[in-house]
Formats: C-alpha cells, sequence, structure tokens
C-alpha cells in the first residue's frame, strides 16, 4: 500500500525552491510510478486552448490531444470530477492509449479556481484503485497545487 502521506512530503520538498509546473509535474510522474504497484501509465495532461494536451508522463506514448468531455481524462476536466474508472471498458468513450489499461483514476489539478491540469494514472489491473487510492492521490494533487506555479499555460484559446 502507497503512504500518500509521504508522497505528499516527497514531492513538496521537490518543488521547494523551483515550482515550475514542468519539472514538479514531471517528478511527481517518476514518484508515483516508482512509488505505486501494478501501474503502466502515470502523468498529466495540461489545459492548452481549451482542450487537453498531453504533458509531463511515464509510461507508453499516448494520446497528445484530448477534447473537454472525451474519455476519463475530458469527463474529470469538465465535470470537475475525480473518475475511478474500475473497468474502461465499461466507460462509455474510453480512449484506450494503451490496450493492456483496464482501469483508470484522474483527478483534476486546479490553479486560480479553475482546471489546469488532469493527473492520469492506469493500470493494467482492473479493479486496481481503491477508495483509499482515490483519497491519497486527491491528497497528493491538493499538495501538488500548493506547491506549483501553473504560470504560462495557454488555458483558453
Ligand atoms: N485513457 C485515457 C486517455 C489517456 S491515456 O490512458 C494515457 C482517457 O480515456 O481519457
Amino acid at each position: 500500500m502507497t503512504d500518500y502521506k509521504l508522497l505528499a512530503q516527497q514531492i513538496r520538498a521537490l518543488a521547494d525552491g523551483e515550482p515550475d509546473y514542468m519539472p514538479v509535474l514531471s517528478n511527481a510522474s517518476a514518484l508515483i510510478m516508482e512509488n505505486m504497484e501494478n501501474l503502466n501509465w502515470a502523468g498529466f495532461y495540461l489545459m492548452n486552448q481549451g482542450s487537453l494536451l498531453l504533458g509531463p508522463f511515464q509510461g507508453k506514448v499516448a494520446c497528445i490531444r484530448i477534447l473537454m468531455g472525451r474519455g476519463v481524462c475530458g469527463t474529470a476536466a469538465q465535470k470537475d470530477e475525480t473518475q475511478l474508472v474500475k473497468d474502461v471498458h465499461e466507460f462509455p468513450g474510453h480512449i484506450a492509449c494503451d490496450a493492456a489499461s483496464s482501469s483508470e483514476l484522474v483527478v483534476p489539478v486546479h490553479a486560480g479556481g479553475r482546471v489546469v491540469a488532469v493527473l492520469d494514472l492506469d493500470s493494467p489491473l482492473a479493479g486496481r484503485f481503491t477508495q483509499q487510492d482515490r483519497e491519497g492521490m486527491e491528497l497528493f494533487v491538493k499538495t501538488l497545487e500548493e506547491v506549483t506555479t501553473f504560470e504560462g499555460l495557454r488555458l483558453t484559446q
């Protein structure tokens, strides 16, 4: 079981003195991949001109742009709501970047009161993510929001 409090402390320490989103989110992806079992993808999509653009991640090559409301990521961003999907094959419109993915957890990331990114975790195991993982990742994202500056993003068209 991942120690989410420790994970949050680690990203806080990593962002100390250099809060720019690019290095922080890159290290956040690495930290998650190192500390969580059974993941095949961990990373971020960033709001860009009204849709989601691929950001820092660990895993196989992935879809570059996701429209709002599309797939699990676009749904999380549009609804501004965490999506915990036990079986992606049952999620209408799921975007299969890697055919191996079976379950997914997506948490919206905010700055200045709006969604600026989503954190996306994929697993080859069905039902990989629990309520505890959801709460742990929401704590992690809350910490990210506190320590990261999202300056320079081109959010709207
Ligand atoms: N499965 C996601 C797309 C992103 S990849 O999994 C990295 C979705 O349905 O939004």
